[in-house]
């Protein structure tokens, strides 16, 4: 396929990392503390990024036969979940913050699940297309390889996957106008290899301060 620009998609891009590391959040699960920042200005954030990923949306909506069915890995408010059903998919949301999962539920059918946890909430093989967009940046690196690996299994052999996280920074807590977030910076072959492990053909890897991994199910 073709690999589209390395603008970012008009992701956002984070300021200075702040905050020692030796830090109380430290004893607690830095996906939860993160995740739950989102909450106090949900329909801030969804009015915010509402514009942003329309091409992409629009690439992987046409890498797929119509109807597929897409597994939104983490759907925030829902934007790209519309999006799909508008090119005529059928779609799943899942995210770990309530208020977005209701949020999304406007939208598509959503449930509340741990990303870290998604492979045991379908069968396996049920989608073809997983959407992962900006949703894995908060985890580590062992859990983001583990939930690839669950992907891969939630995929039908020649499923499609959109994975994109930070590839910019550095990792560890973030100070940022809401609230403090941890973020997992990888280095782009340290990612692509990840997700070759996992079981995908990688087809497209479009760099930036987000990588951008398009990749095939093999099998
Ligand atoms: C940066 S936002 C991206 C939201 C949306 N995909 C987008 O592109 O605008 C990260 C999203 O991933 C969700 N998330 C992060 N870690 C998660 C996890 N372990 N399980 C489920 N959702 C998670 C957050 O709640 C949030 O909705």
């Amino acid at each position: 396929m073709r690999c589209g620009s390395d603008d970012g998609g008009g992701m956002a891009t984070h300021g200075t990392v702040t905050g020692e590391d030796l830090d109380a959040d430290q004893d607690r699960d830095p996906v939860v503390v993160s995740v739950a920042v989102y909450s106090d200005g949900a329909d801030d954030y969804a009015a915010t990024h509402a514009p942003k990923m329309t091409d992409r949306v629009e690439r992987f909506a046409g890498w797929l036969p119509r109807p597929s069915l897409i597994l939104d890995a983490g759907c925030g408010p829902g934007r790209d979940l519309a999006r799909f059903r508008a090119y005529g998919h059928v779609v799943r949301g899942v995210d770990l913050n309530p208020v977005f999962v209701a949020m999304a539920r406007a939208h598509a059918p959503t449930s509340q699940c741990d990303l870290r946890e998604v492979g045991a909430r379908f069968p396996a093989g049920t989608f073809d297309g997983i959407w992962a967009s900006a949703s894995l940046v908060h985890l580590a690196e062992a859990e983001t390889v583990d939930v690839l690996g669950q992907f891969a299994g939630l995929l039908r052999p020649g499923g499609r996957l959109y994975v994109c996280l930070k590839a910019a920074g550095r990792t560890g807590w973030l100070d940022e106008p809401d609230g403090r977030r941890w973020y997992t910076v990888w280095g782009q072959d340290e990612f692509t290899a990840a997700v070759t492990e996992a079981g995908f053909e990688v087809d497209c890897v479009d760099p930036g301060p987000y990588v951008e991994v398009w990749a095939t199910r093999r099998g």
